[in-house]
Formats: C-alpha cells, sequence, structure tokens
C-alpha cells in the first residue's frame, strides 16, 4: 500500500506541473482530493488493512495527502491571481489614459516672437540678473537720489543697496560698460514692482529692452525700427502714433500707441512702449564719449503688447496657470 500511495502522490504532482488554468486545476481537484478521487480512495483501502500496518500506511498517507492539498491550493491562488491581472489587463472596454502635452507658455511664444524680428534687423539678444543693484537701476539711467522720478516704479528694496530689477534698462548699463560701440542688442527679462495687483498691473512682469550705439544714430533711425517692428508684429495696416514723454534716461523721450479697434466697441490708442535718445549723461556714467557717440533705446512690456495682439483683458490670466486660458494659444 505504501507503493501505492506514493505513485498516485506523483502523479498527482506530475499533472500540477502541467496545469495551468483554473479549469484543468478543478479537474485535477476532483480526480486526486475529491469525495470520489484518489486519496478518497486510499483511505477507504486503509480501513481495511490489518491493526498493525495502519500507523505507518496512516502516518504516509495523511503526510501525502496534506502536501498534495497544500500545492494544490498555492496553485489555485497563483491561477486566480494571474486571471484577474489578465481580465483586467485585457478589458477592452476601459477608457484610455489621455496624455496631455503642454504647449509653449503665450508669453514664451510672444518673446520669441518679438526676439525673432530684432534678430531680423540685426540686434543681438543679451541677458542681466533680476537683483539689481540701486546704481545700475537708477543712479547710472539719471535717476538722481531723491529724485521723484524713482517713484514712477515702485520698487522692491533687498536692502539699501540692492532690489528687484524694475525694469530692463539697467542691462543697458551692464553691456555699454562691457562692450564698445557699435552696439545693437535686444535685452529681455522678468522685472519686478511693488504695485497693488489688478487686471492691469502685476507684481512681476516682462519687458525688453532695446538698444543701439554708434556714431551719427539719430531719432528717425529709432523711429523707422519701431515702425518696422510694430508692422512686422501687430500687421502692415496698424495705426500708430510717438507722443513727447519724460524717461530721465533718454532725451528726447516718446511713448509709442497703436490703434485698438476692438469689434463692436469704440477705438482708442493704446501705449506700447517707452523710447527716445540715450541721456548723454547715460553715456557718461557708462564711459563712452558723447560727443563721439549716439544712440537710441526703448522698452516694451511683453504683457501688455501680448494683451493687445491677443485681445487679453486681464494680465492675472498669464500667471495664473489655468490650462483653459493656455490651451486656447
Ligand atoms: N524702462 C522704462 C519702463 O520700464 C521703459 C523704457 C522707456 C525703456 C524708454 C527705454 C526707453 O529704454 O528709452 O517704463
Amino acid at each position: 500500500m505504501l507503493e501505492k500511495i506514493n505513485l498516485v502522490t506523483k502523479e498527482f504532482f506530475n499533472e500540477l506541473e502541467k496545469t495551468e488554468n483554473l479549469k484543468s486545476i478543478e479537474e485535477l481537484r476532483i480526480k486526486y482530493l475529491g469525495r470520489k478521487g484518489g486519496f478518497a480512495d486510499l483511505f477507504e483501502e486503509f480501513k481495511l488493512l490489518p491493526g498493525t500496518e495502519k500507523p505507518a500506511v496512516g502516518k504516509l498517507l495523511n503526510e501525502s495527502k496534506v502536501k498534495c492539498q497544500n500545492s494544490f491550493d498555492s496553485l489555485k491562488i497563483r491561477l486566480e491571481e494571474q486571471t484577474n491581472n489578465n481580465s483586467q489587463f485585457l478589458d477592452l472596454s476601459l477608457q484610455g489614459r489621455e496624455i496631455s502635452i503642454g504647449t509653449k507658455h503665450i508669453l514664451m511664444q510672444t518673446l520669441n516672437e518679438i526676439k525673432d524680428i530684432f534678430k531680423s534687423l540685426g540686434f543681438s539678444v543679451h541677458e542681466g540678473p533680476e537683483l539689481e543693484s540701486d546704481y545700475n537701476n537708477f543712479e547710472a539711467l539719471n535717476f538722481p537720489d531723491n529724485h521723484p522720478a524713482r517713484d514712477m516704479q515702485d520698487t522692491f528694496f533687498v536692502n539699501e543697496k540692492f532690489l528687484l530689477r524694475t525694469h530692463t534698462s539697467p542691462v543697458q548699463v551692464r553691456l555699454m560698460k562691457t562692450t564698445k560701440p557699435p552696439l545693437r542688442a535686444i535685452m529681455p527679462g522678468k522685472v519686478y514692482r511693488n504695485e497693488a495687483i489688478s487686471a492691469k498691473s502685476y507684481c512681476l512682469f516682462h519687458q525688453v529692452e532695446g538698444l543701439y550705439v554708434d556714431k551719427d544714430v539719430t531719432f528717425a533711425e529709432l523711429k523707422g525700427t519701431i515702425v518696422g517692428f510694430a508692422k512686422q508684429f501687430f500687421g502692415n495696416d496698424i495705426k500708430y502714433r510717438f507722443r513727447p514723454s519724460f524717461f530721465p534716461f533718454t532725451e528726447p523721450s516718446a511713448e509709442v500707441d497703436i490703434w485698438w479697434q476692438p469689434t463692436g466697441k469704440e477705438g482708442r490708442w493704446l501705449e506700447i512702449m517707452g523710447c527716445g535718445m540715450v541721456d548723454p549723461n547715460v553715456l557718461v556714467n557708462v564711459g563712452i564719449d558723447p560727443e563721439k557717440y549716439s544712440g537710441y533705446a526703448f522698452g516694451m512690456g511683453v504683457e501688455r503688447i501680448a494683451m493687445r495682439k491677443y485681445g487679453i483683458d486681464d494680465i492675472r490670466l498669464f500667471f495664473d496657470n489655468d490650462k483653459r486660458f493656455l490651451q486656447q494659444f
């Protein structure tokens, strides 16, 4: 009988090894472990044995059945897990996941467009730091200490000598100090103002500064460059005007307006940038001889001109990072 038990056990394990799904493992259970299965038969036979043989045979029979039952149970669990995973994997009715790919922020698109236009006009691109000295941001640009012109720009001071730059004009100073004329560059970047946040103003925005210094640079050249830019950026039929203005670092100074005509509404003039001829005091401050050289400069707000171009009426939209806004561009 001992041999018979070993044989049944061996056959059980042979078949178990070949079992690959829940259906065949159930057949295996019925054949060996079920009420009329192989082990049940062995137990019937065991009952008929003489008492002397019972201890040894009973021990082997019990151990063999437990071994088979344990192996059976663990394979069944594995097969059930596999079936669950497979059916999840194969659930063709499951909705696909949308992968959302970002777009370039409208401000960066606008900035790139501005850069491309000026590059095509022979300007190079330079950048300066956002943490700037009071000297570069104000003094070198002819805003004397305590001059009321400083109030034109509400400033975040870091300490007495340093601040978050309020405009990109200090990059002009840096560039003129290190590069001899002729120089022709634009200087894009972030600027900061300590202003109440509203639809029209934000504590942070972007500007593009422009500078051209050479011998005999004239206001007519400034005008030609700005008009060329405005036509390329807003379209050939753009209506514009130059209006006299004041900046400490340019003389004479002007502001440029474009005619804004929203459909169905009254049109009006909107300012898009400041500009002028570099003040001789600024040239002296950076070590350029104003008797030999002259230059023009301009500065525009990127948000402002993007708002004009795309009809956006609240500057805060650029910084909210709301996908519904950003996806429109
Ligand atoms: N820095 C000025 C501002 O932030 C803009 C500006 C005006 C820049 C005239 C210039 C300029 O270079 O010539 O309001």
